[in-house]
């Protein structure tokens, strides 16, 4: 940690070492007081589960006929060091995604810890180019498809449900190089046919579905990252990088509503959601200036999930667009589409919160979550090593707002803590900090569920399994319940143990929520 974390009068966490993150409300009229241990638990149909995504886990990057996808070209970075995007796989370089934490061939010793840890749910995504190679092919890869049909049964197998994320930072690498990735319309209609293929093959066992993770990622055009890993699209000479932002992000809102009417038109059971990175954002005063910088912070961090939910673009935005004279290449037809194509939840990210200060000027070069320009530290919270600061409260307030924006169910699809791990001699990996990161929000998230009334279907921490950072490549930012001995420089046994924090998340979901502590 690099900040003082507050101190609460919770329970003194079981795990020696454990410093409570800050998550006192004063004076909160809408539930239990803020020092009381809340023992009640959630519904019992809620969805514990676990979050992974296949290109940071799975490893086999060319293996069963997969074609090389925009995240296989992504080098190691560090914190504060910005990954490459090489043009091609290049001889000699290093790229931690090509065997990851090689899921591809253990998954079967994964599923059983996880069944062990009790999850409902695992959320994982399908390589877009393990069942298209290079993305234009009239038929899928058959050995693609057979590798999720054995992943999906294994699962079953073990009582966990599947929850599916069919583009996860992950496009063919063709897609991007020769087409121009989702800035050219054509990728839409590639992008719906993978879905299509995916939702008749897995439909009849996978009932939650989304479409994009972290779709409003791209809004920060100062991280090359973000374009390439959500689009598949890299910025050129003279180009506006709003307006090609706004284009691609229109091609994609299109394929995903198409997306959602294929499935439902295929099986009105299926659930299909949008997923958005939403780190909570606050003011840095009452100073008006300070409120209206909050108030357009989140008219942009919510722009693509308005139009997921709505069928339509804001008010602001569409002035926005025609005071720039911007050209979205919106074809006609596209706002049916849209109006059609409306989700039936909301996925969501939630790590940290962020503060906006009018005036303010921040370096977003190299930042997550669709770092804001005008966004200042945060001095009432602890960060993480990573610089993410932690807010379970931020979590609540989060949900609150979700729900009353838009009054969907929630999932919370990711939510964790990463962190260096240590190996004791025994074998016995202590991490309390993860244990409270996680109580903490699990806390504040019950509130909101029992408390406030938000209708939440589950929640899935990131990397229930060590696996490779998506915006650094590492192995050190660690995640996970389950240690993989894996290293930076791709060394290690890549041998699986649990942590304390599995054992403690066992009795967690055993108990359903009740038990925290
Ligand atoms: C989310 C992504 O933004 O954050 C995940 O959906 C990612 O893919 C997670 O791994 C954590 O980020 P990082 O960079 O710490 O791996």
């Amino acid at each position: 940690m690099t900040a003082q974390s507050s101190q609460s009068s919770r329970p003194s966490p079981s795990s020696p070492g454990a410093q409570p993150f800050r998550q006192d409300v004063a004076g909160d009229p809408w539930g239990l007081p803020p020092d009381v241990a809340d023992t009640r638990p959630l519904p019992a149909d809620f969805l514990w589960g676990g979050a992974v995504a296949a290109h940071q886990l799975e490893g086999g990057w060319d293996v069963g006929g997969k074609g090389p996808s925009v995240v296989d070209v992504l080098t190691a970075g560090a914190r504060g060091v910005p990954r490459r995007i090489t043009e091609r796989v290049e001889p000699g370089e290093y790229y931690p995604n090509h065997e990851a934490i090689d899921f591809y061939h253990r998954y079967r010793e994964d599923i059983a810890l996880m069944a062990q840890m009790g999850l409902r749910c695992l959320r994982t995504s399908i390589a877009w180019s393990r069942i298209f190679p290079r993305g234009e092919e009239a038929e899928p890869n058959e050995e693609g498809l057979a590798f999720y049909d054995a992943l999906i049964d294994e699962l079953l197998a073990h009582g966990i449900q599947p929850v599916l994320t069919l583009s996860h930072f992950e496009m063919p690498l063709h897609l991007a190089r020769s087409l121009g990735g989702f800035r050219n319309r054509e990728v839409a209609d590639h992008f719906v046919r993978f879905a299509r293929v995916c939702f008749e093959r897995y439909g009849d066992r996978v009932t939650y579905w989304m479409t994009f993770n972290e779709i409003n990622n791209q809004m920060n055009v100062d991280n090359p990252l973000f374009l390439w890993t959500n689009s598949g699209v890299t910025l050129q000479a003279g180009d506006d990088p709003v307006e090609v932002m706004l284009r691609t992000g229109h091609n994609e809102l299109v394929a995903s509503a198409r997306a959602v009417v294929v499935g439902h038109g295929l099986n009105p059971a299926l659930r299909i959601g949008c997923m958005i990175s939403s780190p909570t954002i606050y003011p840095w005063s009452c100073d008006p200036q300070d409120m209206m910088a909050f108030a357009v912070a989140n008219r942009d961090r919510f722009l693509f999930p308005d139009v997921h939910v709505r069928g339509h673009y804001p008010a602001a935005w569409q002035r926005r667009v025609e005071r720039e004279g911007w050209d979205l290449g919106v074809q006609p037809g596209d706002a049916e589409i849209l109006a059609a194509g409306t989700v039936d939840y909301i996925g969501f990210s939630y790590y940290m919160s962020q503060v906006v200060r009018a005036g303010a000027r921040a370096d977003t070069s190299t930042s997550l979550n669709g770092g804001m320009p005008n966004s200042v530290d945060n001095p009432h919270l602890a960060s993480t090593d990573w610089g993410w600061p932690v807010d379970p409260v931020g979590l609540r307030y989060t949900l609150n707002m979700l729900y009353e924006r838009y009054e969907l169910p929630l999932f919370v699809v990711e939510n964790g803590f990463g962190a260096v791990d240590q190996v004791e001699s025994d074998g016995s990996v202590h991490d309390p900090q993860r244990i409270d990161y996680l109580r903490s929000h699990i806390d504040q998230l019950k509130r909101a569920v029992l408390d406030d009334g938000v209708d939440l279907i589950g929640y899935t921490p990131w990397g229930i399994i060590d696996l490779v950072s998506f915006t650094t490549g590492e192995m050190r930012k660690r995640y996970g319940m389950i240690h993989v001995d894996r290293d930076d420089a791709g060394q290690g046994s890549l041998e699986r143990r649990p942590k304390d924090s599995f054992e403690w998340y066992r009795r967690v979901i055993a108990s359903n929520g009740a038990q925290l502590w």
